[in-house]
């Protein structure tokens, strides 16, 4: 047969009503669940995707019934690449000091969502009346990716059976979240649900955040502070984790300004937190950063060299130099990644070994300890090592994670957790220090003007 031109009219105008009636997908499923800890000590951050505009509501409760309800924002999100691909990322914090809001030690389930759709049911417990008496259990990596996630089933049965407060991410994500126009962040954010939807999970900058000066990282976390997750301090109980970005010594292209506004802002914390009334009931000061001031690889990276950026400053004024800085502030433990390995040093300063004691180097070491724990797995597999420096203690390019647990002032627990052996536990040392905290040796010695900071004018004229 033989169609008129009305019937092809008819057939084809039909066909465009199916096409555009199968097309109009709306995505208002709340996915990407993700929590954080917020601006005031016991606050939480619920941060969650959706395609499509909804409203932003978390219900919860301590028990089956999710009768408390709080409400908080959203904001669009435009990835930079080809496609334009958008999200709107919720947020609502859950605050403690609201009447009634959040009980101590108590397991709240949570969906989030709206009338449009909700997520399924989570849900995280909340830490003790008394945070100086609590002793915290934190997993600790960088380098986790979409591709070759290798620890990550292991930290998933760990996570859901409670064996952490809190998981934190040092840097290099999803590899990389901008990826195919950010599916590979979507996707990477989805995976991550099933651990970061249960305890907060914090993060730091890494290289491979770097697209569209860090965009996606910037806006897909929800980490305290103004600076939009590249630098952010928070306590855990007797613990006060600083994480920055190593990342603004290498992405000059970028700017200085966030450079010299980090440095300030470090230094500024670092003496808050190490006042005597602060120390005295927060003693341990961590701070996290992705790329390392002192590895072992073979790999040629900047750790491997003495006059690294972030350790020595950049050359040739030694501009922002971090290594005196964490010392200086009797800085306890530094834990880096980027390398995809393993490693442990003795307590460390400008290559020297400062232990405690020949027997007991960690007890009272005369300087910081660094560790490098970028094993998670990710499509770069690993890395190897050079023969061994008389500063490293211990190393291994096994895939895996760390554990942190701080048991009280005095003592602090580390292990690092071989994924490739089964979950064995590779390495189980102590961190011991007398309280008070006493200041580093060379400290007492270190004048003001040795770190003083730099005016932004000065650092243009000298690079
Ligand atoms: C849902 O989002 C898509 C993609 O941004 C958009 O094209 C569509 O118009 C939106 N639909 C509604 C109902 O808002
Ligand atoms: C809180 O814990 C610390 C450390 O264990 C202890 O010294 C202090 O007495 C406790 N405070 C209260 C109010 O229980
Ligand atoms: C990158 O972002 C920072 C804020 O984090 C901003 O100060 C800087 O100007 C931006 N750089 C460029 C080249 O857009
Ligand atoms: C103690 O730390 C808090 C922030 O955690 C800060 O606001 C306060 O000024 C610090 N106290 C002192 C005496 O530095
Ligand atoms: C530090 O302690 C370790 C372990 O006892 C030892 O192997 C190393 O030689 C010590 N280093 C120095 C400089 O004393
Ligand atoms: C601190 O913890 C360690 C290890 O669990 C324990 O041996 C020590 O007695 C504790 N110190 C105090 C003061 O409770
Ligand atoms: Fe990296």
């Amino acid at each position: 047969m033989v169609p008129n031109k009305g019937q092809v009219l008819f057939v084809g105008v039909s066909m465009l009503s199916l096409l555009s009636s199968s097309f109009a997908t709306v995505r208002y499923q709340p996915e990407q669940v993700h929590l954080s800890y917020g601006e005031k000590e016991r606050s939480i951050v619920v941060t969650w995707s959706t395609g499509n505009k909804t409203d932003s509501i978390v219900k919860y409760g301590g028990g089956d019934q999710l009768l408390q309800s709080k409400s908080g924002s959203c904001t669009l999100f435009v990835d930079g690449g080809h496609k334009q691909a958008s999200q709107y990322i919720h947020r609502v914090t859950i605050y403690y000091e609201d009447p009634d809001s959040l009980q101590p030690e108590t397991k709240y389930y949570y969906h989030v969502g709206s009338d449009l759709g909700w997520s399924p049911v989570f849900w995280f417990v909340t830490p003790p009346m008394n945070l100086t008496g609590w002793a915290p259990s934190i997993a600790i990596y960088g380098d986790m990716g979409n591709v070759n996630a290798q620890s990550l089933p292991r930290l998933q049965s760990e996570t859901q059976a409670g064996l952490y407060d809190a998981i934190i991410h040092v840097g290099d994500f999803a590899y990389n979240m901008d990826d195919s126009d950010g599916e590979v962040g979507d996707e990477f954010m989805r995976q991550i649900e099933s651990i970061a939807a249960y305890v907060p999970y914090m993060t730091t900058v890494g290289n491979h955040e770097s697209a569209y000066n860090f965009s996606h990282y910037r806006a897909r976390f929800s980490m305290p502070g103004p600076y939009e997750n590249m630098m952010f301090s928070f306590n855990m109980g007797p613990i006060h984790f600083i994480s920055f970005s190593t990342e603004y010594y290498y992405y000059l292209r970028y700017g200085f300004k966030m450079l010299v506004k980090q440095y300030e802002w470090l230094e500024n914390d670092l003496k808050e937190a190490s006042h005597p009334a602060n120390r005295t009931v927060r003693p341990w000061i961590i701070t996290m950063g992705h790329r390392p001031m002192y590895c072992s690889n073979k790999d040629n990276d900047d750790c491997t060299l003495v006059k690294n950026r972030l350790r020595y400053g950049l050359t040739p004024l030694r501009l922002f130099a971090l290594e005196d800085l964490f010392y200086k502030y009797g800085v306890d433990l530094e834990v880096w990644a980027h390398e995809h390995s393993y490693e442990r040093f003795w307590p460390l300063y400008n290559y020297k070994v400062y232990n405690g004691s020949f027997d007991k180097p960690y007890t009272n070491p005369k300087a910081p300890v660094h560790i490098v724990v970028g094993s998670a797995g990710c499509q770069e597999r690993v890395d190897s090592f050079n023969a061994l420096p008389p500063w490293s203690a211990f190393r291994s390019s096994d895939y895996g994670y760390s554990r942190i647990k701080v048991h009280n002032a005095t003592h602090l627990n580390l292990q690092q957790v071989s994924d490739d052996l089964d979950g064995e536990v590779i390495d189980d040392w102590w961190l011991i220090k007398e309280m008070p905290r006493i200041k580093f040796p060379l400290a007492e010695q270190m004048t003001t003007e040795e770190n003083q900071i730099i005016e932004p004018s000065n650092v243009l004229k000298g690079l």
